[in-house]
């Protein structure tokens, strides 16, 4: 991607100085070895196997082609594991990687553990998958408040037992991480227990998505806890997420943290190259200019061919439009250009719209920091009723905790 030279980073990153050799090492997940440390957060609806693939081709670009090691990790979107046990087509479809991608990571929901158990095993015996996330941060009220989500690992014992039993199942043939936030609310703070438990349980690595589950998305990500689990786990890596919006973000972030890695969630959409910026400063490059309204529109034509080989229908298309948004987000294009992107059902027609955009504009840096998709918080969460009376109560569960298709 073409990019000129010129110092483009907001005010909160000018400071940021360049990576030294040797500051941060390699990221290790099991056998994996990942350089840049850094991971696509998974997120449902988005991190498709086209969207994985624009990604990860960002991301190569910004590495050498010699390294030895992973360039990142991008996660799949959430998969049920009741959804892979049961074999229900949307979710298998869900389930597909990439030809030749590697390595391949899915992250898995559920709350039942021998259901979770049951999808591992199926995903180690095919040989389908090289490392498998498990989402404890989900905050839609319809699975918190039946326990299920961000309000599980309130409940320790069964939060272990959840993990212990998906550690057991892949049986060291792949390494299994937890995502989690900081807790339910200020006032029920989970994450060092849970990150101490994870541990104890055998996952791999960790990662904090630091918000509450009553924050959502709003406000700022508080590293402070991240750097709060980096003491407190001190067995396995502990990765850091939360409003990574530009490459500087990543090293400001394990600088101000010790974190071992960068989970990287809403600053990728409609900015997959992202990837290959963050990588290039971990390589101890430089940043220069961000793309060109030409050089975007060249990422999202390739993005949006690719949905439409990914599901054989320019159908895809319709959930191609909120990627066609986001990548226009904060470019002065006008409102007229939006409704039509909007409206965008054929791969001519999103041709038609963006040849009459101006190929040289640039993104304003501040535009760099705008939330894309979820932006709302706070909400107070809906739990079971007595769910916070006892951390130690050891009850399964009902089905619809389960419930869930979308969210973290
Ligand atoms: C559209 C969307 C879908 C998400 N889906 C999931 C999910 O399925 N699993 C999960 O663990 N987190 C999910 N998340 C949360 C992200 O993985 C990440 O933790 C969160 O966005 C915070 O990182 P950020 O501030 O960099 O965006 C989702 C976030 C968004 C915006």
């Amino acid at each position: 991607m073409a990019m000129d030279t010129s110092l483009n980073r907001t005010a909160v990153n000018a400071e940021v100085a360049p990576v030294r050799p040797g500051e941060f090492s390699p990221l290790l997940l099991g056998p994996l070895s990942v350089w840049p440390p850094m991971v696509l957060a998974p997120m449902a609806g988005v991190t498709d196997s086209p969207f994985r693939t624009v990604c990860r081709d960002f991301a190569a670009a910004g590495v050498s082609p010699n390294s030895p090691h992973v360039p990142g990790i991008f996660v799949n979107q959430m998969i049920t594991a009741r959804g892979l046990v049961e074999g229900h087509e949307k979710t298998l479809k869900l389930a597909e990687f990439a030809p030749g991608e590697s390595p391949r990571s899915m992250q898995l929901y559920g709350t039942d553990p021998s259901y979770l158990a049951k999808a591992v095993e199926l995903l180690v015996a095919q040989e389908h998958v090289d490392h498998i996330d498990l989402n404890f941060g989900c905050p839609v009220p319809k699975v918190t408040r039946h326990g299920g989500g961000g309000a599980l690992p309130f409940r320790r014992p069964l939060f272990a037992r959840v993990i212990g039993a998906v550690v057991e199942a892949a049986a060291g043939r792949v390494p299994i991480t937890v995502k989690f936030r900081m807790g339910i609310d200020d006032d029920h703070l989970t994450h060092l227990d849970a990150g101490r438990i994870a541990e104890d349980q055998g996952a791999a690595a960790v990662a904090l998505h630091a918000r509450t589950v009553e924050q959502l998305y709003g406000g700022e990500a508080r590293w402070a806890a991240i750097a709060e689990l980096k003491e407190h786990v001190t067995t396995i890596p502990v990765l850091g997420n939360g409003d990574i919006w530009e490459a500087h973000d990543a090293i400001r972030m394990l600088r101000a943290t010790g974190a071992d890695g960068v989970v990287v969630g809403r600053g990728c959409l409609g900015r997959p190259w992202l990837f290959e910026q963050i990588a290039r400063l971990f390589e101890g490059g430089e940043l220069g200019a961000q793309p060109s309204l030409g050089d975007v529109v060249a990422t999202m034509r390739r993005h949006a061919r690719l949905a439409c080989d990914w599901t054989g229908s320019e159908r895809a298309l319709r959930a191609f439009r909120k990627h066609a948004t986001w990548y226009l987000t904060g470019f002065p294009v006008g409102g007229a250009v939006r409704d039509r992107v909007h409206r965008v059902d054929s791969l001519d027609g999103l041709d038609a719209i963006v040849a009459e955009l101006d190929p040289d504009l640039r993104l304003p840096v501040d535009a760099l920091r705008t939330p894309r998709s979820h932006k709302g918080g706070p909400k107070p969460v809906a739990l079971p009723p007595g769910w916070l009376d006892d951390p130690d109560c050891d009850l399964a569960l009902s089905e619809e905790a389960d419930a869930v298709t979308s969210g973290g």
